[in-house]
Parts: C-alpha cells; sequence; structure tokens
C-alpha cells in the first residue's frame, strides 16, 4: 500500500510485552502522530480478547494482506520473520523487531532482495544500541575497522539455548558466557542480542560475521542491563560507549527500550527498497 497518506495503517505481529506495549500506545497516542492500528496478531488469540477491540484481532496471519497496512511490525520471535518477512515486504514497509533473525545468511539475502523487489523498507530498530546512526555513517564511509558489542545481564535475564546458564547462583559475581562473532551468538542467545544484529546491520561491511560480541552473566546486576560499544576506525580513532538500560530482575528487555521502540517506529514512513536502522 501507498505511504502518502497521512495516516499510516500498522498491523502488530506478536502481543508479548513488546507487543502489548506498542499496541497500547498505538491506541492511545497514535492518531496524533498519524498512526492507527490495522490489526494485532497473537498465536493464541485468546490472549488478545477483552484487551484488544475485536474488529481488530487478526486470527489467521496468513490473511494479513486484507487489513492492508502500511507498516508491518513484528515482535514475537525469529520463526515468524524467516515464514513471513518476504511477505510482509511484498505488501508492507517491514520492521523487524526480532532481527537477531538476520544472522541466517539466507534469509538475510532474501529479505534484502525482496525490500529492493518491492521498493519497500526493512527497518531494524536500534533497541538498546546506543550510536548506532554514528556506526552506519562510519560504515557507510568505509572507516569503520572493527566493533564489538558487549552485554551484561543478571542471570535471570538471559534465554538461552541448551543448558549453559542453568547453574548459577545468587552472590556468584561475573560469569563471561559467549564470546564470539555475532553469526555465532545468535543462534544461541537469539531472545539477547538483538542490540548486536542491529549493530551488525548498521555495519554492513562487517557484517554478522565480522561483528564481536560478548554475553556477560552478572549477578551484581540487579538493577539494569550494560551494553558496550567499542567503535575502531581508521588511525587510531575509537569510541566506547556504555549505556546502563534500566531493567526489573528476569526482564529480557530493558524499560528505555519499549520508548525506543516506539520512536523507531515514528521513523517507518517509507525509505526505500533498502534496509534502514531506525
Ligand atoms: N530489537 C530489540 O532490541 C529487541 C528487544 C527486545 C526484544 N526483542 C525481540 O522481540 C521479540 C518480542 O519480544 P518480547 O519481549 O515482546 O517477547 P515476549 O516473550 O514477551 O513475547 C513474545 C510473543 O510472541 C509469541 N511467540 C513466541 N514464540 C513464537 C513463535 N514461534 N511463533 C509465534 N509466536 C510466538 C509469544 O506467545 C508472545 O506472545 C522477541 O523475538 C525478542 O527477542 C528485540
Amino acid at each position: 500500500m501507498a505511504t502518502s497518506s497521512a495516516t499510516l495503517r500498522i498491523g502488530v505481529v506478536g502481543y508479548g510485552h513488546l507487543g502489548q506495549y506498542l499496541v497500547g500506545k498505538i491506541l492511545k497516542d497514535g492518531p496524533a502522530q498519524g498512526l492507527i492500528l490495522a490489526f494485532v496478531w497473537n498465536r493464541n488469540s485468546d490472549k488478545l480478547k477483552g484487551l484488544v477491540p475485536a474488529e481488530l484481532i487478526l486470527e489467521d496471519l496468513s490473511s494479513f494482506a486484507d487489513r492492508r497496512c502500511d507498516v508491518i511490525v513484528e515482535v514475537c520471535h525469529p520463526q515468524i520473520v524467516k515464514k513471513f518477512g518476504h511477505l510482509f515486504l511484498s505488501q508492507s514497509h517491514f520492521m523487524v523487531g526480532s532481527p537477531s533473525a538476520l544472522s541466517d545468511p539466507d534469509l538475510n539475502q532474501k529479505l534484502r532482495q525482496a525490500s529492493l523487489q518491492y521498493r519497500r523498507t526493512l527497518y531494524v530498530p536500534s533497541g538498546a544500541l546506543w550510536g548506532g546512526q554514528d556506526i552506519q555513517r562510519m560504515n557507510d564511509s568505509g572507516t569503520i575497522k572493527a566493533l564489538f558489542i558487549r552485554m551484561s545481564k543478571h542471570p535471570s535475564c538471559f534465554r538461552l539455548t541448551g543448558d549453559v546458564l542453568t547453574d548459577w547462583t545468587e552472590g556468584e559475581g561475573r560469569r563471561v558466557l559467549f564470546g564470539g562473532s555475532v553469526a555465532e551468538l545468535c543462534p544461541l542467545a537469539p531472545n539477547n542480542v538483538n542490540t548486536m544484529a542491529a549493530a551488525a546491520v548498521a555495519a554492513g561491511s562487517l557484517g554478522f560475521k565480522g561483528v564481536q560480541g560478548e554475553i556477560v552473566s552478572d549477578t551484581a546486576l540487579k538493577d539494569y542491563h550494560v551494553v558496550e560499544v567499542e567503535v575502531t576506525g581508521p588511525d587510531g580513532f575509537s569510541v566506547h560507549t556504555v549505556r546502563r538500560n534500566p531493567a526489573k530482575l528476569g526482564a529480557v528487555t530493558g524499560s528505555a527500550t519499549y520508548n525506543s521502540f516506539w520512536n523507531s517506529l515514528l521513523v517507518c514512513k517509507g525509505h526505500g527498497g533498502r534496509v534502514y536502522l531506525c
């Protein structure tokens, strides 16, 4: 659908923490910002009943095109990006809330091609990444040499595949869980490395294999997550940022990230057939 109209129709795919936040925000503040809700989908639609107006509940995601959206926002799971990302881009701009899905080189390529083919934008929200636009600018000017991201959280905030962190005890302190390329980290911790995935998109010349990351469990971090970014450029240029993202115990997502998602959505007005960090 064309995005020339003043009001953009938004479809939200997923109704967990981020989905509920975004749906509430669109219903409340969207009209003043030129956004209206076109549909909400959740794999279990019972969860939506009584909370989302009945006419906005989409029962079958395969029929999403009937709702004629300008932007579709995925906030559920990388599997949905894999299954529907290409279809979404054939109809609408697409904000991928689970960018760790893009660590799959085939899917990454397929979605980039779809955005070019359909002239629709694949938006990647910056999430908890600080300085993403600067990283993207360095990348575009060919000056980025290396990028490293460390995410440190309380062990209750990690959702890892395998049994890496089943044995933690309160007070044990700091433990490096994984270090390596973002391509290696994404399958191990898909819910915890979206910020790194956004960085790998911003630094496209390094990509998922070139951007390095580390995830660290630290029982001292009861009130916030820490995201450190180290960027290296030519002739000794470097930037090191440390972001403290307030977060409740057990929360995968820091509280500032919710507002960051909303601000990202406000950017999604159409930037042509390309991938765009927002
Ligand atoms: N880009 C970022 O910075 C960032 C930040 C936080 C979360 N995320 C990602 O966004 C997504 C949503 O996060 P959240 O905090 O709302 O998670 P959540 O666990 O609160 O909600 C996820 C929702 O998706 C549903 N779901 C889970 N697996 C599914 C599947 N295979 N198919 C269909 N539906 C499925 C769940 O039932 C739930 O309703 C996750 O993939 C998460 O990793 C990204």
